[in-house]
């Protein structure tokens, strides 16, 4: 379909809104469709009508009925983000910011605003902040991390093992995001529930938020004080001691950007997965029966549930076309995650398994594109795997439609996910597991690993037999799986 051809300054000469019970409720000045308010509580079902009547691009409103394109196909959004001679993530572009259109007080300023930082920088200095990010990104220990994972989850679980019953959401998912990039910043006494309360409070945008925002800048200035007089091995230490020489002011701000970030797409991503384990017979089925392993299944919710569902936004540095519309310079578009990733052109069954293919948005792409992946994908990887492991028996404690959700621009999360399961004894998570671990395992709560063969839970702490070589040995004859798990601590899966 070619949609016929708009401007979003076309605005300007419009009706009013109709009146609440008119079809058209739920549409503004010029008669476009609005994002925000009671009619946007599905944002899925807006994104599918404004497809239908524009195709893959469309003009939108955000609040206060300012302006917005809505890119909605798969490949468009790509070429966007692939563009940055034609389109820049710098705020300052943006016509309806420049103009005062968009006030102060506007509800997306937060995603609006300017900051000295790499998410809004372009050229040379968005690759010389970039690269400060990317450079303390490459001397992370992986294998070290995945371990961290899976210990943050023992103990996690070991909060509510005895309960019988739990909130993932609220003492899982978030908490298990935060501890891990605590760790990672190089600040793990800084984990506890007031740094994870702070970090939701922010993200809610409550009363309370300037404050919370106020105290995780606290803790974050603190931290690079003391790395910059005491550096240690850690992200923060090599961010500060790049050559890339960023000032307090830079290391605070991206030190916030990553723990936030980090923090809320993968509290969404774990939740999202999880849900799914324990909703969809098929999914789970899937995965008990060893067609489908965890990293697969995390795949799949990246496709089917992004965690960021849009990124406002990309602002046109010069007259041009996308998806058959006129875009004028200083245009905003919004970055279409999650109706990208259902556009019809790239998945005609949006129920069909994706099973190999990474080509979803959920990291964007382009000169932006999420520096964080792997170590998103590894907290989720490890954290469900673990989880299933302790808890192999864990239902649903309430109906699927009882879950409530909470429905934003720029994402849709869980407020709760009850679970029960038969309460379990802790588990000590400083002792090596057992090498009969997987013998004892009940055959129902296996998630299955064709490729991995043993699970990451099972590397939980290093063993302290003698340091396996990479080259493999004749195995003993010993106890199942026990060679296996010493190549797997090796490889730090
Ligand atoms: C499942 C987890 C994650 C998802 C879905 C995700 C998604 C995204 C997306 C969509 C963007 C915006 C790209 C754009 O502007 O076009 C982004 C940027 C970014 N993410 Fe992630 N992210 C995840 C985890 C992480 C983690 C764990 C870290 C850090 C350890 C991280 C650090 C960043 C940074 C620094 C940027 C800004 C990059 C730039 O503008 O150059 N992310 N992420």
């Amino acid at each position: 379909m070619t949609p016929e051809p708009h401007s979003l300054t076309d605005t300007d000469d419009t009706a009013l809104s109709p009146p609440p019970g008119c079809p058209a409720h739920g549409t503004g000045p010029g008669g476009l469709r609005r994002l925000y308010g009671p009619e946007a509580e599905d944002l899925g079902a807006v994104y599918e009508k404004l497809r239908a009547e524009h195709g893959a691009v469309a003009p939108a409103l955000l609040h206060d009925d300012v302006p917005i394109w809505v890119v909605l196909g798969h490949g468009e959004n790509m070429h966007m983000v692939r563009s940055p001679s034609q389109y820049s993530r710098d705020t300052r572009l943006w016509t309806p910011l420049r103009d005062g259109t968009v006030k102060p007080d506007h509800p997306l300023m937060p995603h609006i605003a300017w900051e000295p930082i790499c998410c809004h920088a372009e050229g040379d200095e968005h690759l010389r902040l970039r690269g400060a990010v990317i450079g303390a990104m490459s001397t992370i220990d992986h294998r070290g991390i995945r371990r961290h994972i899976n210990r943050a989850t023992q103990d996690l679980v070991n909060k509510f093992s005895e309960d019988g019953r739990a909130d993932l959401v609220g003492q899982f998912c978030e908490h298990l995001s935060m501890a891990v990039m605590c760790e990672i910043l190089g600040m793990p006494d800084e984990y506890n529930d007031r740094i994870v309360h702070a970090a939701r409070d922010m993200l809610k945008g409550t009363e309370t938020a300037i404050a919370s925002n106020a105290y995780i800048m606290d803790v974050l200035t603190r931290l690079t004080v003391r790395r910059r007089a005491d550096p240690g091995e850690d992200f923060t230490s090599h961010l500060i001691n790049h050559p890339a020489r960023l000032n307090d002011k830079e290391v605070g701000q991206h030190l916030r950007v990553v723990l936030i970030v980090a923090y809320e797409t993968t509290a969404n991503l774990l939740a999202n997965v999880l849900r799914v384990v324990l909703t969809d017979p098929g999914f789970r089925a899937r995965l008990n029966g060893g067609q489908m392993t965890v990293p697969q299944a995390v795949e799949q919710s990246l496709w089917d549930e992004p965690p960021f569902s849009t990124i406002l936004g990309y602002f046109a540095k010069q007259e041009t076309e996308l998806g058959g519309q006129r875009i004028r310079k200083g245009d905003g578009l919004l970055l279409g995650i999650a109706p990208g990733n259902v556009d019809p052109r790239v998945r005609p069954d949006v129920k069909a398994n994706m099973q190999g293919n990474r080509s979803h948005l959920a990291f964007s792409g382009g000169p932006h594109e999420c520096p964080g992946q792997d170590i998103g994908r590894a907290i989720a990887d490890v954290g469900v795997d673990a989880l299933l492991d302790r808890l192999p028996d864990i239902q649903l404690d309430c109906e699927e439609h009882e879950l409530r959700w909470r429905a934003s621009i720029s994402n849709r999360h869980l407020v709760e996910l009850p679970v029960r399961f038969a309460p379990k004894p802790q588990r000590d998570v400083t002792v090596r597991p057992a090498h009969t671990l997987s013998a004892q395992r009940p055959s129902n709560g296996q998630v299955g690993t064709p490729q991995r063969q043993t699970r990451a839970s099972e590397s939980a702490v290093p063993p302290t037999a003698p340091t396996p070589t990479p080259t493999p040995t004749p195995e003993p004859a010993p106890r199942p799986g026990m060679f296996r798990r010493l190549q797997r601590w090796w490889r730090g899966d």
